[in-house]
C-alpha cells in the first residue's frame, strides 16, 4: 500500500516536471503550421528567403540575433506589433511560433 502510494506521488511528479518542460519549449511544428497561415503574409518564414513586407525582418534574421532566447521571442511577441496591432496569439501560439524561429538558427 505504501509503495503504491509512493509510486503515485513519483508518477505524478514527473508528470508535472515533464508537462512544464514540454510546455515551454513550444511545438515548433505547430509554429510553422501558424507561421504559414498568419505571419507568411509579410515576414520571410524559412531559411534563405526574402519577406514580402519589405519591413518585417525575416524569421531566420530574427532567430539569429545573437543572444536570441524564446522567453526573449515570447515578450516581443507580446508586446503589440507596431505596423500591425490587430495580431494577438495566445500564449500557447507564441510559445510554438517561439520554437518555430529559434529552430531557424544557423549552427
Ligand atoms: C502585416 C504584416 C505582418 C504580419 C502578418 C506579421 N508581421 Fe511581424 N513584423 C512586421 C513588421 C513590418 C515588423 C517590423 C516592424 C515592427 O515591429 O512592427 C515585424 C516585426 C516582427 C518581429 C520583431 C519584433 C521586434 O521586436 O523586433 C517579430 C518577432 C515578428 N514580427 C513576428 C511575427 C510573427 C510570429 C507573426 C505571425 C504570428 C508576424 N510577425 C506577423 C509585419 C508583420
Amino acid at each position: 500500500m505504501k509503495h503504491a502510494l509512493e509510486m503515485g506521488i513519483a508518477l505524478l511528479v514527473s508528470a508535472i516536471i515533464g508537462g512544464a518542460a514540454l510546455a515551454q519549449e513550444g511545438d515548433a511544428r505547430a509554429g510553422l503550421t501558424l507561421a504559414q497561415d498568419t505571419c507568411a503574409a509579410c515576414h520571410a518564414i524559412r531559411r534563405g528567403q526574402q519577406s514580402t513586407n519589405a519591413s518585417a525582418p525575416a524569421f531566420d534574421k530574427i532567430a539569429n540575433v545573437p543572444g536570441m532566447t524564446a522567453i526573449a521571442l515570447q515578450a516581443s511577441l507580446q508586446t503589440s506589433h507596431r505596423s500591425m496591432p490587430n495580431l494577438i496569439l495566445s500564449t500557447e501560439d507564441r510559445r510554438n511560433v517561439a520554437a518555430y524561429i529559434l529552430s531557424l538558427k544557423a549552427n
